[in-house]
């Protein structure tokens, strides 16, 4: 139950990262066997991660974690920024999504903060509207937040920033392990995402359109002197992951995750008579089956927050996993700390989690110190309804 801050992992992902170890475990891009072979494995796993999300291999950097990418994300754009350029963020985001962006106000970009409502924690779009002007050059905001978990409307709102002559950045980190993504349709200019919460290891995901790599100024460092020129100029195919990933991929955990694509396939041989050929197409029939599970999660426990009085939910009491990820994040009524019920719910083996969740900035605005935090359960598709049933029981006894 406490997904949202990482999720299990499939037995083909584990295979390909025991394999590797085993057998490639060596520096790839070499011109012997074992290297070939991890060559192979890390640029077959590349691919796949960006046809999982309908871009293309020149369009992803598989990075440290969506906070690395999202910090040299910022470091890489910010020459493209004129100094009175305007950033908005919001104050629903986690923390990886607001630092990075508030940090070039040193550099002389205005920061301007899409607050949400105060009444029911949303991101009004009238609101944003009010806030865009000729001077704004990015919006930043989350897809679904950690913390009040409504799925924001991407694709108005990328019209809206769009028709204002900026760019758009989505992170997506609490949405993707319950949907499947379609950069192109959502038509964001940048989307992100953590692996290690959509069945993977620990890595993170960021999607830059191709029509964005001259606005990014290298990051890597002068490996090579004439090789450097050529393979660091936008519009190479490996410019955005060499700009963006100083360091390069995590060898091992990069290959090993065409296991995920994999196990998308089990997933769809398994409930589908039809295979198909394209990743994209098999994740987004797996994901609908995943939302019509998730959903029945969600109203377990929507029920069972309705009928009790001592929880305050944070968002909308929906079980839509359209409308709300299945995220459930609440305070108490009664004299028990969030620390508390966790603790409790921990002696009945029942992983959950209290905390700032570094959405700080939105807690503040929820009113609630974060450092006495909220208490979070968070239900992904392998979860059980008999296992939400549990939960609610358990905190039924402990409340
Ligand atoms: C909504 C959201 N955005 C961003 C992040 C940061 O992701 P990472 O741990 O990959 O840096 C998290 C992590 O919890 C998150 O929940």
């Amino acid at each position: 139950m406490e997904n949202a801050g990482g999720s299990y992992v499939p037995e083909s992902v584990i295979n390909k990262l025991n394999h590797f170890m085993i057998h490639t475990k060596v520096q790839p891009y070499g011109l012997y066997q074992p290297s070939i072979d991890a060559t192979q494995a890390i640029e077959k796993s590349t691919c796949l991660m960006a046809e999982m999300i309908n871009a293309t291999h020149s369009e992803v950097v598989i990075g440290h974690c969506t906070t690395m990418n999202l910090v040299m994300l910022s470091l890489a754009l910010k020459s493209w920024f004129m100094p009175s350029d305007e950033i908005i963020v919001t104050n629903q985001d986690h923390e990886s999504n607001i630092s990075p962006w508030r940090r070039l106000a040193e550099s002389g970009q205005k920061i301007i903060e899409w607050k949400m409502n105060s009444n029911n924690a949303e991101l009004d779009i009238a609101h944003l509207e009010s806030l865009l002007s000729n001077k704004t050059k990015l919006v930043c905001m989350t897809h679904s937040s950690n913390i009040v978990a409504s799925v924001n409307d991407i694709k108005k709102i990328a019209d809206l920033v769009h028709a204002n002559g900026a760019l758009l950045l989505v992170d997506g980190v609490s949405y993707a392990p319950h949907h499947s993504i379609n950069v192109k349709d959502l038509n964001v200019d940048f989307y992100v995402l953590s692996l290690y919460k959509t069945f993977g290891p620990h890595l993170g995901l960021l999607y830059v359109d191709k029509k964005h790599h001259d606005k990014l100024t290298n990051q890597s460092l002068e490996f090579m002197p004439k090789q450097y020129e050529k393979i660091t100029t936008p519009g190479s195919p490996n410019y955005l992951r060499i700009a963006l990933n100083p360091g390069g991929v995590n060898h091992e955990e990069a290959a090993c995750l065409s296991g995920l694509t994999d196990y998308y396939r089990l997933l769809h041989g398994h409930h589908f008579t039809k295979n198909k050929e394209s990743v994209f197409a098999v994740v987004e029939d797996v994901f609908k089956l995943i939302a019509d599970h998730q959903a029945k999660l969600s109203k377990i426990f929507i029920e069972y927050i309705n009928e009790n009085n001592a929880i305050k939910l944070i968002g909308k009491n929906e079980s839509d996993t359209n409308l709300r990820s299945p995220t459930f994040a609440f305070t108490l009524k009664n004299k028990l700390s969030c620390q508390d019920v966790v603790k409790a719910l921990a002696k009945r083996n029942i992983a959950a989690q209290a905390g700032s969740f570094y959405a700080w900035r939105c807690l503040e605005a929820l009113g609630i110190n974060p450092y006495e935090g909220l208490a979070r359960v968070s239900f992904a598709h392998y979860n059980t309804e008999n296992e939400v049933h549990l939960l609610c029981q358990s905190l039924n006894e402990i409340l």
